[in-house]
């Protein structure tokens, strides 16, 4: 039911922890699950040096969150803003039906730190203007299932 790289992920995630002094933090939750993940990025001209997270939440949480790291470390804040739940789902080589709403939390997080980043920094970033990081991120769900 899952594939060999959600195992992998889930079993030995990467980039767990926290980034003291982060550029940008976001917490996103699905209130129907309870999942909780929590991303903290360090960012120097526009780059994503370094990426953390904490996820508290299933197998899927986990190794979606494990695999968005790994997807925008290196990566510029433009490319990390363009980081859909899909790419996530296909870099995992397929999520089950009733686990997609944990890829769509991995993008939230992602988008939620780069917020509080563009905020700190005082800049506008698109595809963000509209961004709310304390929306009920579960009505994405039905979006994309
Ligand atoms: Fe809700 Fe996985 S069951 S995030």
């Amino acid at each position: 039911m899952y594939s060999e790289k959600v195992m992998d992920h889930f079993m030995n995630p990467r980039n767990v922890g926290e980034i003291e002094n982060a550029d940008g933090v976001g917490q996103v939750g699905n209130v129907k699950c309870g999942d909780i993940m929590k991303m903290y990025l360090k960012i120097e001209n526009d780059i994503i040096v370094d990426v953390k997270f904490k996820t508290f939440g299933c197998g899927s949480a986990i190794a979606t969150s494990s695999i968005a790291t790994e997807m925008i470390k290196g990566k510029t804040v433009q490319d990390a803003l363009k980081l859909t739940n899909k790419a996530v789902v296909e870099a995992l080589d397929g999520l089950p039906a009733q686990k997609v709403h944990c890829s769509v939390l991995a993008e939230q997080a992602v988008k939620a730190a780069l917020f509080d980043y563009s905020k700190k920094q005082n800049i506008v970033l698109e595809g963000l203007e509209d961004f709310n990081p304390d929306e009920d991120h579960h009505d994405h769900e039905e979006d994309h299932e």
